[in-house]
């Protein structure tokens, strides 16, 4: 095959779900020239799974709402651990953020006085989530596509980048293949942005579909550029967990926020007895309290109830359900009960929650306005990532930005439901606009050192050459089971110690990986690319979660089982420059007094 194509553009974003879209529609509205390079086809991400809403202080449901109440939700929600700088943006951002998406066409549900619609989920004080029924990221995507393709951004669907090209220190481009035909292609570019999302197929059981193996965390990691907060990754409490072919396909919180509960085999409401000392007094103590709470909701009322505790952050449901099934009180599937069915009418279920109806009527043949659901966690989100500015989210790396999922530091040590799609507006519109200025100021393109291209494609090529090596799907199966039982959401210093192990085995048996055919459509040969992705980025994570010995967030060590204060104050910092990965403790940046003073409160 001819060796490589090459394009030129000033910005060059890698990815196509939220995040990369509105990076795209920003840098071209600066009058950068723009490419989006997306693994799969364009509309295709996993934005779509945030489904139940976007979290923006809007104040329209509950008019106490306001960022600074934003901000703080999100803090506690992170543990303490996220860049408070991000908190602090993302919450004055976020309202007019949502606003613009409205303008730009996204319809929103509505209060009856015509305003966008906001619902409650977990760890939010006020219902905060602007959303579409339960289909929020879809449509999300679909105005975020549709401005996009009307600015003129030029878009390289089904092409996978394998490599972060620099020159003199900075980023001079990457280089890419198309899935379809196998060629290869160098966008030669001023500045590049990762918005790849998360890695989630590094586990068994996700919410995550194919695409998420980890590319963008392994791009910028291989370039030199730091990751950071790697060792928390978010267990979504309530995916699906049958038929086994749908394993992890998730259940919108929102079915909780519209007053769904959780209950064990033995019918007990078990969230009650699971409500952790820091949100003790925030949530309802009795039944008749969390059910008046729902009435005056569902009322449009300003309730004087306390929260459902069902509406506790994700890490700790999550948990929950782990403890009650091993506890011998779980559902035969595993996982614990989910109601809708006896709390709301069953029309307004179907218009609240049509996909959720949907996606069981169809996928598991169980009607949720009549029955329950059977739920339990999967693996939705990866708090850790490339660590960024805050103001203007380039990486350690100049001219490498990124926003999004695969950008580290909003969150902390744990995301509540709806800030990433405010996220992926806030941060991607600011990426956006700071590699079209960092293009801006590069007068020529940077040179693109053609050995570099080369060592990948011969690199790239190899599965092809081995004679008697394995089939990456193997591998990858393994890999995958392996990361669900010993880097879950409970882990011990002795089952991250083997995982360690086992990815050394497993990087042997990934070394001679071989494949059959031709580079034109070939599963195997991409799967067997991305297995590089996945095995680095597994071992940093594992590295990470062994290195932190606390509980906090979504990292729980069962070994560890408190929060500990000198670890309330430590990022743990991932470089893999040298021949290994190092993992690093860095000081935390503080709020100032008046933002510490909020916290306070
Ligand atoms: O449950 C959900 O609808 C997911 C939302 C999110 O991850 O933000």
């Amino acid at each position: 095959m001819d060796k490589f194509t090459t394009h030129q553009y000033d910005v060059v974003i890698i990815g196509a779900g939220g995040a990369g879209l509105r990076a795209a529609i920003e840098a071209s509205a600066q009058g950068a020239k723009t490419a989006i390079i997306c693994k799969s086809l364009l509309g295709k991400a996993h934005t779509v799974m945030a489904e139940g809403g976007v979290a923006a202080s809007l104040g329209n449901v509950d008019d106490r709402d306001n960022w600074q109440t934003h901000f703080r939700d999100t803090m506690k929600g992170g543990k303490y651990l996220n860049q408070w700088r991000m908190a602090e943006l993302h919450a004055q951002e976020s309202p007019d953020r949502v606003n613009e998406l409205e303008e730009w066409g996204a319809v929103f549900d509505r209060t009856k006085k015509g305003k966008i619609l906001q619902r409650n989920f977990g760890g939010h004080t006020y219902p905060r989530l602007a959303h579409v029924g339960d289909r929020t990221g879809l449509e999300l995507l679909r105005t975020l596509q549709d401005r996009g393709v009307h600015a003129g951004i030029d878009v390289f669907m089904e092409y996978t980048v394998r490599k972060i090209l620099k020159e003199d220190g900075t980023v001079s481009g990457c280089v890419a293949y198309q899935r379809e035909t196998g060629q290869f292609s160098v966008f030669n570019a001023k500045a590049v942005v990762i918005a790849t999302g998360g890695t989630g197929r590094c586990w068994e059981v996700t919410s995550n579909s194919w695409e998420y193996t980890a590319d963008g965390h392994a791009l910028a990691m291989w370039a030199g550029a730091d990751l950071m907060d790697m060792e928390f990754v978010q267990f979504h409490p309530t995916g699906m967990m049958w038929p086994p072919s749908v394993k992890g396909t998730l259940i919108t919180e929102g079915v909780r926020g519209e007053g769904g509960i959780l209950k064990n085999s033995e019918g007990k409401r078990f969230m009650f007895d699971n409500v952790p000392d820091m949100f003790m007094g925030d949530y309802a103590e009795t039944e008749e309290e969390a059910n008046g709470w729902v009435k005056a909701v569902v009322a449009g009322k300003i309730p004087k109830e306390r929260r459902p505790p069902e509406l506790l952050t994700r890490d700790v449901v999550a948990r929950a359900i782990r403890r009650e099934v091993l506890a011998g009180r779980g559902a035969p599937h595993g996982g614990v009960y989910l109601d809708i069915a006896t709390r709301r009418p069953a029309e307004e279920i179907k218009k609240k929650l049509p996909s959720m109806y949907h996606q069981f009527k169809q996928l598991a043949d169980v009607d949720i306005t009549k029955e329950p659901m059977e739920v339990g966690p999967t693996c939705h989100y990866t708090m850790g990532g490339v660590k960024v500015d805050p103001e203007t989210q380039e990486s350690t790396i100049p001219g490498l930005f990124a926003c999004g999922e695969v950008a580290a530091g909003l969150h902390g040590a744990n995301r509540l439901g709806g800030n990433s799609l405010s996220d992926l507006l806030v941060f991607g519109k600011r990426a956006g606009e700071h590699a079209s200025k960092f293009a801006a100021g590069r007068s020529d393109f940077p040179r693109v050192n053609e050995n570099d291209v080369n060592d990948l494609l011969k690199e790239s090529l190899k599965p092809f050459n081995e004679s008697d090596g394995e089939n990456p799907y193997a591998i990858s199966e393994d890999l995958q089971k392996m990361m669900q039982l010993n880097v879950g959401i409970v882990r011990t210093e002795s089952e991250l110690q083997f995982a360690l192990e086992e990815i050394k085995k497993l990087r042997v048996r990934a070394a001679t990986t071989k494949v059959g055919g031709n580079v034109q459509f070939n599963p195997g040969w991409h799967l067997a690319l991305d297995l590089n992705n996945m095995l680095d980025i597994s071992e940093v994570v594992a590295k990470a979660a062994l290195l932190r010995q606390e509980s906090r967030g979504a990292h729980t060590r069962e070994d560890y089982p408190n929060s500990e204060d000198d670890w309330g104050d430590v990022n743990l910092v991932v470089n893999g420059r040298g021949e290994s990965v190092e993992v690093e403790k860095k000081p935390l940046a503080k709020p100032p007094a008046e933002l510490q003073e909020l916290l306070n409160k």
